[in-house]
C-alpha cells in the first residue's frame, strides 16, 4: 500500500449490498486510501451454521468496488490466515454473553480474532462497522480501546430497503412468502418506536406490544430492550437511558437480525 495520512478499512463477508456501500462511501469521504475485505470468516461460524451456504458473488463485489473508487481489494484465505497449529482466541465475554453470543456463543470470539487479524495487517487510521450488526460494533470498539489500538472505529447508520427490511447478504436466501413474513422484524420495531414516542416507558409493554406484530411464519429468537452501551437488558419499570431495541430470528433457514434505537429527546 503506498504511504497515505489516512487509511481506512472496510472489513465485510462480501455479497455486497447498499449497507456494505454506504461503509466505503463513508470511509472514502474521511480517507486517503480504502480497502476492503471480503472475507467468509469460518472460525465466526458455528458447525450447522451457513458457512457452506453463505452467498458469494465475487465478480459483481468487484465491480461495485471499483465503482466505488475502492483502492484496494482484498480476498482472505482460510489456510493462509488459520494454518494448522493456529490456537490463539480473542475474547471479549461481558459483551459477548447476551443477544447474539446466547445462541452463538463462539461467533463474537471469531469475529474479533479476524477484525484483530486485519487490523495488525492494514494498520488502518479507521475502520468502519454498521449498526446493523450493533452488538459487533460494540464489541469491537471494546476490543480497541482495551487492546489501546490507535484506529479511530466509526459506526455507520444501518440501511434499509424502501420497505423497511434491513439490507443483509443473506436476504437473497429468503423466498417471496418468507421475505413477506421478514419484514415483520422492522415492522414491530417500528411499532416499538411508534408506542416509545408517544410516551411508553415501561420495557415489558414495550416489548409486547413488538411481539404481537410479529409473522407467524417468524421463529423470534430474542427480543430485548437494551442499554445502548453495555447491551445489558433494561429490567427497571421505566426506561432511562440511551436504549436499543434489537431483535433476532429465523425466517425459514435464514437468520436475521434488526435493531432500533430508542433515544431520550
Ligand atoms: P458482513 O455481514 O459482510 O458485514 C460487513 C459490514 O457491513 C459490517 O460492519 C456490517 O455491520 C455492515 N452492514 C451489513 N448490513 C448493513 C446494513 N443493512 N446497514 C449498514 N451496515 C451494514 O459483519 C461482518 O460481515 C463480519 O462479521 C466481519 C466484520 C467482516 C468479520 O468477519
Amino acid at each position: 500500500m503506498p504511504p497515505a495520512a489516512t487509511v481506512g478499512l472496510v472489513p465485510t463477508m462480501g455479497a455486497l449490498h447498499v449497507g456494505h456501500l454506504s461503509l466505503i462511501q463513508e470511509a472514502k469521504k474521511e480517507c486517503d486510501f480504502v480497502a476492503l475485505t471480503i472475507f467468509v470468516n469460518p472460525t465466526q461460524f458455528a458447525p450447522g451454521e451457513d458457512l457452506d451456504s453463505y452467498p458469494k458473488t465475487l465478480a459483481e463485489d468487484l465491480a461495485k468496488a471499483a465503482e466505488e473508487g475502492v483502492d484496494l481489494v482484498w480476498l482472505g484465505e482460510s489456510d493462509v490466515l488459520y494454518p494448522p497449529g493456529f490456537s490463539t482466541v480473542v475474547a471479549v465475554p461481558q459483551l459477548a454473553d447476551r443477544l447474539c453470543g446466547k445462541s452463538r456463543p463462539h461467533h463474537f470470539g471469531g469475529v474479533c480474532l479476524i477484525v484483530l487479524k486485519l487490523f495488525n495487517l492494514f494498520q488502518p487510521t479507521h475502520a468502519y462497522f454498521g449498526e446493523k450488526d450493533l452488538q459487533q460494533v460494540t464489541i469491537i470498539e471494546r476490543m480497541t480501546t482495551d487492546l489501546d489500538l490507535a484506529i479511530q472505529i466509526v459506526r455507520c447508520p444501518l440501511v434499509r430497503e424502501s420497505d423497511g427490511l434491513a439490507l443483509s447478504s443473506r436476504n437473497v436466501r429468503l423466498n417471496p412468502a418468507e421475505r413477506e413474513a421478514a419484514l415483520s422484524l422492522s415492522r414491530a420495531l417500528m411499532a416499538i418506536k411508534t408506542s416509545w414516542e408517544s410516551g411508553e416507558r415501561n420495557p415489558q409493554r414495550l416489548s409486547e406490544c413488538g411481539v404481537g406484530d410479529l409473522d407467524s411464519r417468524v421463529e423470534l429468537e430474542y427480543l430485548e430492550i437494551v442499554d445502548r452501551g453495555s447491551l445489558s437488558t433494561i429490567d427497571t419499570a421505566e426506561i432511562d437511558v440511551e436504549a436499543v431495541v434489537c431483535i433476532a430470528a429465523k425466517v425459514g433457514d435464514v437468520r436475521l437480525i434488526d435493531n432500533i434505537a430508542l433515544e431520550l429527546s
